[in-house]
């Protein structure tokens, strides 16, 4: 809590709001001293891990009946709403790292499987620990038959995060245990469920969406391999997955595993912070996901690059960019202000699915659009860098993938890292339910007045 100290005493006294004063006498403290201009007190703030408590402001008063003061802080730009050991992220280096592995090597080296234990338990696995992980996954891919029917009754054009939202809301239905949050073992098990079924419920989202039959899980194959079956197998008596292709997919999934406090892990923790069944929180985590600005971006990029058209029109659409008409989807970030290491990751992945499946004529496009805006101060002041999703969406529609499915290859993925974010939330004693403050700017108060008497 924040000391009141006397009247006058620091040297920032009189700078006027928003100038920097130094005080040597206070200099090597971990603190952060105060001058409420408006009675003349100084206060004195702890400072831990380069955050002041947003509660010790409420001890900053005019007057013993005052509320206290409060942080301002729209979108939460600059507020750490929690302690968090899963995913670090240097915005300005850009470094992304899970559980302190950085994602280079795990995106060289690991399986999304085995990355997704790593984001669940805190370490890497032992080779007993990885089989009975992989073991389990596989075979709760399965859904209730009835989800079948919830599937078919979605209109034929339904988007299949329209239909992931509901479904994914609607397994909890299934399991009552999975509102027992505080028990460890029903707590693992809904998240076994959650991993395993996410790949099912998108590829029946996206069957019933064509009018082809649900392909149900094959035990035999990888989990991007058993996901790429139940999407595109068609008559054939055993689906055998491009091993290019799915690898790739295995790689894009580790990239997008988790992304620390992102809208919907916001969305995860803070729904999950009132205690439902974990289902219902992935289902609000994967409407957070769904909008253009978070996971739907890779669908808007491959929309953008379609419109442009060509190369010769690329100039034209960063002019329309740069005059507040249009955004160019897949650039920019909150927190990285360099390179997205993710995006320099999926730059090599294309290359090789592409000697597969051939080049997109796509890619010229976005690789002008990348060229043109890397140099020009627009982009440069701003700090815009291509991000995941510039050229995610690119592969996947290389790989046959509808473009509408693009929001669901993030939220696949995602799962795990949701469902770390929210244990961690569960567990943390310093969390309660979220619940913010509002700085009220309406209308005073004032009495009812009968229709005959309204303007
Ligand atoms: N195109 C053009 N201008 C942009 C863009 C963009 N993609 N992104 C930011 N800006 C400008 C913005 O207009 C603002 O300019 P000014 O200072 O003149 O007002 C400045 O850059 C700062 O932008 P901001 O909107 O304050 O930044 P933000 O941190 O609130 O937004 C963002 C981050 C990702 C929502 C935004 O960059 C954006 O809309 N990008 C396009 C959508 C996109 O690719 N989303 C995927 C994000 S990565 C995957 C994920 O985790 O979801």
């Amino acid at each position: 809590m924040p000391r009141p100290a006397n009247a006058g005493n620091s040297g920032s006294q009189d700078a006027p709001a928003g100038r920097i004063a130094t005080n040597d006498r206070s200099a090597g403290r971990d603190t952060l001293s105060v001058t409420d201009n408006r009675t003349g007190r100084t206060y004195e703030l702890p400072i831990e891990n380069g955050t002041v408590p947003a509660a010790a402001l409420r001890d900053i008063k005019t007057a013993p009946d005052d509320f206290g003061l409060m942080s301002y802080d729209p979108a939460f730009t600059n507020t750490a709403h929690c302690k968090s050991r899963i995913t670090m992220i240097d915005g300005d280096k850009g470094i992304l790292n899970y559980r302190g592995y950085p994602i280079e090597q795990l995106a060289e080296h690991s399986t999304y499987l085995e990355v997704a234990y790593l984001i669940v338990h805190g370490e890497l696995p032992t080779r007993g620990q990885y089989e009975e992980w992989v073991f389990s996954i596989t075979h709760h891919t399965f859904l209730h038959e009835n989800m079948k029917r919830l599937i078919e009754a979605f209109r034929y054009d339904a988007h299949p995060m329209g239909i992931l939202v509901s479904t994914v809301g609607a397994l909890s239905t299934f399991y009552s245990e999975a509102k027992s949050i505080f028990d460890p073992e029903a707590r693992r098990q809904q998240m076994v469920r959650l991993i395993a079924k996410m790949p099912t419920l998108a590829a029946f989202a996206y069957r019933a969406s064509v009018g082809m039959p649900f392909v149900y899980p094959d035990n035999d194959l990888s989990y991007t391999g058993n996901f790429l079956n139940m999407l595109f197998r068609m008559a054939e008596s055993k689906y055998r997955p491009n091993p290019v292709l799915e690898r790739a997919l295995d790689v894009l999934f580790i990239l997008h595993a988790d992304h620390e406090q992102n809208c919907s892990t916001l969305a995860m923790r803070a729904v999950g912070s009132s205690h439902p069944d974990p289902y219902s929180s992935v289902a609000a985590a994967v409407a957070a996901l769904y909008g253009p600005l978070h996971g739907g971006a890779n669908e808007m990029v491959l929309r953008m690059l379609k419109e442009i058209g060509s190369k010769d029109r690329v100039p034209g659409y960063i002019q329309r960019v740069k005059q507040g008409q249009v955004r160019l989807m897949g650039f920019g970030h909150r927190v990285y202000k360099n390179y997205d290491p993710r995006a320099r990751i999926i730059k090599q992945i294309a290359d090789q699915v592409f000697e597969v499946t051939g080049r997109n004529p796509l890619l010229d496009i976005a690789l002008e659009l990348e060229r043109i805006a890397l140099q020009d101060d627009y982009f440069v002041s701003r700090k815009l860098y291509p991000n995941v999703d510039f050229y995610s969406g690119l592969i996947y529609q290389s790989m046959k993938f509808p473009v509408e499915t693009f929001p669901v290859l993030f939220a696949i993925p995602r799962t795990a890292g949701w469902l770390a974010q929210w244990e961690e939330m569960l567990l943390d004693p310093e969390q309660k339910i979220a619940r913010p403050r509002q700085v009220y700017t309406g209308s005073p108060r004032r009495d009812y007045r009968s229709m005959d008497d309204r303007m």
